[in-house]
């Protein structure tokens, strides 16, 4: 074992720690303020505080300081002091928290408020048991089949996975050259939002989103609400007991993560198996580096899948090209998306 001497010395500062160890009283105070519907409610308004304070039923208290926190940390504008003050959006909260917003992700959020900030309390546990902490601890019933049990969690999970995903579908429509390849199925692909972006941008493409049955109507909602249904198809598919059907492209976003390595292996072939003789396998993923010390977000994102899943675990592009080139893929690439995010993509 390597020892490493640490001189204390002056040049150091804790300020970094105590901003990560105490950064849930901004993680908190942003998820509180989207649970209160607050960024909806300012939509594109400047209103006084008295009538933010009414509509969102805030107590007297703390409402100017909840309220200043947000405009501290660059949540809102503020123009006037104290009680004359207005609050406003900013451009950013304008155009990704309210939810009547094209552009809204607040779904993941949402679910980071209600699931995950209670479920990573128990961090610790995880670390020990390597047992998930969610609707699997108190049920004892698979994670999808624990969280799919109430239409109202299910609703908010598809939501989440649209909201944690929309640049990224967006970014890779830009990126990726599409144009060789006509048939594109998406394996678990939620309420379709990957194939509804890819086929709004690539009008050649024809795409099948794929998920268990539950899912399946409310993909069909979302397209027919896009105007896709005459491009975009839905169907159901237990990934873990049936086949792919055959598709020059098949698309997995946020799907292997989920599960152990014999299962991602298995998902990896199936793949394999569908592909047209010169498709290829996009995975869209927080793809962690081959060192495992830049992407953090990537890194937490496994911890993520502790909390949530089985077996689930995060991998890098190295990890992602080992499985893929030893169930026949050619070669790997991996292309950057939007943030921690990027696409690696397997060539039959
Ligand atoms: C983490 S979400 C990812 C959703 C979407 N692909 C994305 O990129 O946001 C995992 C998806 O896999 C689906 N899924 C889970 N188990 C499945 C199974 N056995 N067969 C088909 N789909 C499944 C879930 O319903 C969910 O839509």
């Amino acid at each position: 074992m390597e020892s490493v001497a640490l001189t204390p010395t002056t040049d150091v500062s804790p300020a970094r720690i105590l901003e990560t160890g105490m950064g849930f009283f901004a993680t908190k105070t942003l998820l509180a303020a989207i649970k209160l519907n607050l960024f909806t409610e300012l939509d594109g308004h400047s209103l006084p505080a008295e009538e933010v304070i009414t509509r969102l039923a805030l107590h007297r208290r703390s409402a100017l300081d909840f309220l200043d926190a947000l405009v501290s940390l660059g949540f809102l504008r503020r123009e006037g002091n104290d009680r004359s003050a207005r609050y406003a959006n900013t451009r950013e909260t304008y155009a990704f928290l309210r939810k009547n917003s094209p552009d809204y992700i607040g779904g993941i959020l949402e679910m980071a408020n209600d699931r995950l900030y209670p479920f990573w309390g128990t961090l610790e546990e995880a670390l020990h048991t390597g047992r998930p902490q969610n609707e699997v601890k108190s049920s004892g019933r698979p994670f999808f089949e624990a969280l799919y049990a109430d239409p109202a969690r299910l609703q908010q999970f598809l939501e989440a996975m649209a909201g944690l995903q929309l640049a990224n579908f967006r970014a890779l429509s830009e990126v990726f050259d599409f144009s060789p390849y006509r048939t594109l199925c998406d394996i678990g692909g939620a309420n379709g939002m990957l194939s509804i972006t890819l086929a709004g941008k690539h009008p050649h493409l024809r795409c099948q989103s794929l998920d268990l049955p539950e899912v399946e109507p409310i993909a069909r909602q979302t397209i027919e609400k896009h105007g896709l249904t005459d491009r975009v198809r839905t169907g159901r598919l237990n990934f873990m007991d049936q086949d792919f059907p055959t598709a020059d492209l098949i698309t997995m976003g946020n799907i292997l993560h989920d599960w152990d390595l014999p299962q991602k292996r298995m998902l990896i072939d199936k793949a394999y198996r569908a592909l047209s003789p010169d498709g290829a396998l996009i995975v869209i993923e927080n793809i962690i580096d081959d060192e495992r010390r830049a992407n953090a977000f990537g890194l937490m994102m496994s911890l993520n899948m502790l909390i949530e899943t089985e077996g689930g675990f995060d991998y890098s592009h190295e990890d992602f090209h080992n499985w893929a080139t030893e169930a026949g893929f050619r070669t790997t690439a991996k292309v950057p998306l939007t943030g921690p995010a990027s696409a690696v993509i397997a060539f039959k």
